[in-house]
């Protein structure tokens, strides 16, 4: 592939003029940075997936501005929903909703559904308005790497990919949004994130987690995602034993006794430092061509539960 330039920009204006000519921008959010496209632009959307090196059969989040955009895009939105939207967009939480035919299959993998978020991002509100259509966008790191929370991690896995980068602040939450499925009765989480389970209860009581991925209705939970390099360990508390001192090894986790004992280590004083600070550390312990990471398993309640999924995943990685 030949190289292009990318500008690395704070110009809003700038980065909507390069949407509106049919090309990848990635772009701040309060989650993690997004890689968006006109969602109405197939050939833009292309270029997306190549740049990512991103199955097809993947489907992309269509991120809007305003709630009024809603509507062009879905059909039939069911009660609790409506109340879902009302109450937490903008915000760091993603609705799976019936779409309309005005969005491609391209984008959508060939689902009849569509992925709706509304940022809280001032930012990315103003690009996406600026842009003056729907923005799709997934993650703006390559396919099966931490998902970026700041500039330089969209720099380092797209410098001379793409053609701009619109520089923001350190993602405020450096999780992913929560998608909600929003299709049957009661609402369904599909991927756990910084929205949590507890507070979409207020919404519906009988709200819920869909349990593993053997029925697997988000395509992206089947593949392996956020893993670094580096080989991922789960510890808890009691269970550190630490054979080979000689192996490079970082620790990132919420206990201070750990400090010590590993060459690289993140201490957070709470779940939502934590949830913060994982995936950079992810980046960072790569750069320093760290062996292994032994990250703290948290309780899997509020942001933990989002945390837990993460690390499972990296984990798994063989
Ligand atoms: O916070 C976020 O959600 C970030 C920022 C940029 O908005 N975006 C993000 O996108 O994490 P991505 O593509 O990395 O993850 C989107 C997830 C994938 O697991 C995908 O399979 C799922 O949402 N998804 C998208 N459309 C879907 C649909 N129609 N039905 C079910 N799952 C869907
Ligand atoms: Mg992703």
């Amino acid at each position: 592939m030949h190289k292009m330039k990318t500008l690395v920009t704070g110009s809003i204006a700038k980065a909507a003029q390069i949407i509106v000519r049919g090309e990848v921008v990635a772009f701040p959010t309060e989650t993690v940075y997004g890689l968006g496209a006109n969602a109405y632009n197939d050939q833009a959307i292309k270029k997306i997936f190549k740049a990512k090196g991103r199955p097809k059969d993947n489907p992309i989040i269509v991120h809007v501005s305003a709630k009024k955009d809603i509507s062009i895009l879905t059909k039939a939105i069911p009660e609790y929903a409506k109340k879902l939207i009302d109450k937490f967009f903008p915000g760091p939480v993603t609705v799976i909703l019936k779409k309309n035919e005005i969005i491609s299959d391209m984008v959508t993998a060939g689902l009849d559904t569509i992925a709706l978020r509304m940022p809280s991002s001032m930012i990315a509100r103003k690009f996406i308005k600026l842009s003056g259509v729907p923005i799709a966008a997934p993650s703006a790191n390559i396919s099966g790497s931490p998902s970026p929370t700041g500039f330089e991690h969209v720099s380092s896995d797209f410098d001379g990919k793409i053609p701009c980068i619109l520089k923001g602040p350190v993602s405020r939450f450096g999780l992913e949004s929560t998608v909600v499925d929003c299709t049957g009765k009661h609402p369904v989480i599909l991927r756990p994130g910084v929205f949590t389970l507890e507070e979409l209860k207020k919404i519906d009581r009988l709200a819920k987690i869909r349990k593993s991925s053997l029925k697997i209705k988000s395509p992206g939970q089947k593949y392996n995602h956020y893993s670094p390099d580096a080989r991922v360990k789960l510890i808890t508390n009691y269970e550190l034993r630490i054979k080979n001192k000689k192996t490079i090894t970082a620790f990132i986790g919420l206990n201070k006794k750990y400090s010590k004992i590993f060459e690289f280590v993140k201490i957070c004083r709470s779940n939502e430092e934590y949830a913060k600070n994982l995936f950079s550390f992810f980046r960072e312990c790569d750069k320093r061509g760290i062996k292994t990471i032994y990250c703290e398993k948290v309780q899997e309640k509020g942001i933990g539960l989002a945390i837990m999924n993460r690390l499972k995943k990296a984990s798994a990685k063989t």
